[in-house]
């Protein structure tokens, strides 16, 4: 059994809703780009999905609406965003969704059961990310896919004109490891597959930006939650984020301002151990 990772949703932000609201604008930056992608990894209307990780179940949303005739099991380890997803999804996917509350380390599933597995911006809180990736091997079916999507802190984002962020994502780095995360981790996404069992991994970034869906969609993600919680519980000193704050203001007073973001989407399958392992993949009717 893992230890607790670095991601407490009621601890993360200043306060638990805006972190809901933060979650929900960073589901909707970049969700075309990612269906998209994810579809070219072999996501197929009908497949059983495994979301892990799932939070209050804005992705689980749009899965179930890019997969009218698929079920989704989102798997939560948190007993109120579990609770959150369950009452935010009743009216809209009815019995097409299955809400699991457990840790990703230790689903209670059966093997060989999904055709495809999601894990979105979870790796970066794991303490064995690797543990992880091979509870998912084992429930997944063979041919079956895990897609792991998470950035690295030293991509994430670039803005004009820039904003001071080098003190804080060094103090983010600290903090998350702190707790057993890894904010460095789309570096690693390939190898944690590999190590895990994987074959055929593959890497892709899906990359958002301003000019193409417009600066207020990446707005709710300059909100400040984070970061005044890290100097509420002492990590950071507010003269640390000072910097931060004024390059904040001079980016949002600026007419022209631009802001891309990164995702990395990576993607391994579970190699079908032999030709008649074939026929439990997924094979579209
Ligand atoms: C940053 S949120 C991302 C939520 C969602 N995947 C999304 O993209 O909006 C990370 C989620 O992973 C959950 N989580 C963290 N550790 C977990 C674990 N060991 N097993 C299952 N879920 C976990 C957190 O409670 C949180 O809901």
């Amino acid at each position: 059994m893992q230890g607790k990772g670095s991601y407490q949703a009621n601890t993360y932000n200043l306060e638990f809703e805006a972190e809901i609201q933060r979650l929900k604008a960073q589901v909707l930056l970049s969700w075309e780009k990612e269906a998209r992608t994810l579809k070219w990894f072999g996501l197929a209307d009908g497949m059983n999905v495994l979301e892990a990780g799932s939070g209050p179940g804005f992705f689980s949303e749009k899965l179930l609406e890019l997969l009218p005739n698929s079920s989704v099991t989102a798997v939560e380890i948190d007993p109120v965003l579990h609770e959150k997803a369950v009452g935010y999804l009743e009216d809209k996917a009815g019995d097409r969704v299955n809400h699991v509350q457990a840790s990703v380390a230790d689903t209670g599933l059966d093997d060989n059961t999904f055709d495809f597995a999601i894990a979105r911006l979870l790796f970066v809180h794991l303490p064995d990310p690797v543990a992880a990736a091979r509870e998912i091997f084992r429930i997944l079916k063979p041919g079956g896919k895990l897609v792991i999507v998470d950035s690295d802190a030293d991509l994430f984002w670039l803005t004009n004109p820039p904003l001071s962020v080098e003190i804080i994502r060094e103090k983010f780095k600290e903090a998350i490891a702190s707790r057993n995360g890894n904010l460095s981790i789309g570096r690693n996404l390939c190898r944690i597959l590999k190590e895990a069992g994987f074959v055929n991994v593959d890497l892709e970034a899906v990359v958002s930006h301003s000019d193409i869906i417009g600066i207020e969609a990446f707005e709710p993600l300059l909100d400040s939650g984070p970061i005044l919680q890290m100097v509420k519980q002492g990590l950071i000193t507010e003269s640390e984020i000072e910097s931060y704050l004024v390059s904040r203001d001079e980016f949002v007073a600026a007419g022209d301002r631009l802001m891309m973001s990164f995702w990395l989407m990576a993607c391994g399958e579970k190699k079908s151990t032999d030709i008649s392992d074939n026929s439990q993949a997924f094979s579209q009717q």
